[in-house]
């Protein structure tokens, strides 16, 4: 195992109608003028946004708002809120929605305190100050809610990158099971393949006796391949409904991954596909994840062989572990099938026309110098093979 630190001092207040404590913990964690940032209307559909207001209200809080987060969050409307905050003299922001709400608000946290571009901080610059954060959680996926990360797409080419730093840590997270069960099937499916490839990207690791955070990790796949199907049924059953969004946090605030190297190919090679076809995070991930990992197997076949045998019930073959690995890479497949989500480009709206274009943006853009790496780095040839794979 590697030597490692873990910092995650986020609040959690988790169960029925803990969203209406809203109020309480802003002032708790500092916050006398806040904004509420939403995405594109559930939230207010649903009612939260009223009851977040009457919360806020009830503690003698001024808000002011701003909806409109798209799925894959835009620069723009982190721009305009960046000016909001500045001129309405805000030092708290809410995110009331998803992962795409939470990391717009993150940026605008981030952009708020800094004089120069925010895109500085997804170009590399590491994240050091940032106006308090605090999250209530409507759907069980990207992690954002306990992480350290923000993911936004850049509308000056349609690119998407990351940034990162303690800073932007969400202060507290309210997450109630019970606000997701207005998602629609397609977007559950989404969240639990989201959360399963944070699951994988650590698990792919090429550090050497990791065995606490192997079977951590385990754990969790086994929750969600048990959960999954159960809230695809029923989507009111909201005891599957709570391990799923604890099982997403656990997947993403880094318990599971400290001390090991991580993989992130797979979200790397997804991320061009969000960006460009503005299809769901996690339905990019159901099709990329397999083609990646039928790819990069030979690397360390065991490690897939061990996957496939302790979470996918594999029967383990001696003479030949690459067919107990490829038996667990397709098992992940039909499973994320089976639960809704597109096993090919044309499912997802991809082109394979453009695959130089992904390719390029993806192991060029925003600084890259020809590759990307990971458990396996990968040039261009390899991304293009990988992303033929998926055609
Ligand atoms: O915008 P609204 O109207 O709220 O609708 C949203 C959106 O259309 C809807 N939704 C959310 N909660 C709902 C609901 N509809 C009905 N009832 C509810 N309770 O679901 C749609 C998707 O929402 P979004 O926030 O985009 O989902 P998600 O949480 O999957 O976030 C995806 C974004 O997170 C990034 C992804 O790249 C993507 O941009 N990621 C962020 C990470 C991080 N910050 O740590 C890590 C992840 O790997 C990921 O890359
Ligand atoms: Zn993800």
């Amino acid at each position: 195992m590697n030597n490692f630190t873990f910092y995650s001092p986020t609040y959690f207040a988790f169960g029925k109608d803990e969203e209406n404590k809203v109020g309480a913990l802003v002032k708790r964690f500092g916050g006398s003028k806040v904004l509420i940032h939403y995405g594109g209307g559930s939230v207010v559909r649903s009612g939260l946004l009223g009851r977040v207001k009457a919360s806020l209200e009830t503690e003698g809080l001024p808000y002011v708002e701003l909806g409109g987060v798209k799925p894959n969050p835009r620069s723009g409307l982190v721009y305009e809120g960046i000016e909001l905050c500045k001129r309405e003299g805000v030092d708290f922001i809410l995110a009331v929605g998803g992962g795409s709400t939470i990391d717009s608000s993150k940026a605008i946290a981030a952009g708020v305190v800094y004089e120069g571009d925010f895109w500085d901080f997804y170009s590399g610059k590491t994240i050091e100050k940032a106006l308090p954060v605090g999250t209530i959680l409507t759907i069980a996926a990207a992690g954002s809610e306990g992480s350290p990360d923000s993911v936004i797409t850049n509308e000056d080419g349609m690119y998407k990158r990351g940034a990162s730093g303690d800073a932007i840590r969400p202060k507290f997270s309210i997450l109630n099971p019970a606000l997701t069960q207005t998602l629609p099937p397609y977007q559950t499916a989404c969240g639990i393949t989201d959360i399963m490839a944070h699951l994988y990207e650590r698990y792919l690791t090429n550090t050497k006796e990791v065995e606490v955070t192997d079977r951590l990790i385990e754990a969790l796949l086994l929750t969600m391949i048990h959960e999954g199907p159960r809230v695809i049924e029923n989507p009111d059953n909201y005891d599957a409904r709570a391990n799923i969004m604890w099982a997403g946090m656990m997947a993403h605030n880094n318990a599971v991954g400290v001390g090991r190297s991580q993989d992130w190919n797979s979200h790397n090679i997804e991320h061009e596909l969000s960006a460009l076809y503005d299809c769901a995070h996690g339905a990019g991930l159901a099709v990329t994840m397999p083609a990646v990992f039928h790819y990069v197997m030979n690397h360390d076949v065991m490690r897939f062989a061990k996957v496939a045998v302790r979470v996918w019930g594999c029967q383990m073959d001696f003479d030949h572990p690459e067919v107990t690995a490829k038996a667990g890479i397709e098992a992940l497949r039909n499973f994320l099938i089976s639960i809704g989500m597109p096993k090919n480009f044309a499912e997802l709206g991809a082109k394979e026309e453009d695959i130089p274009k992904l390719v390029d943006v993806l192991v060029n853009g925003n600084g890259r110098s020809g590759s990307i790496s990971g458990f396996v780095s990968l040039n261009a040839e390899d991304c293009a093979n990988i992303y033929r794979l998926m055609v």
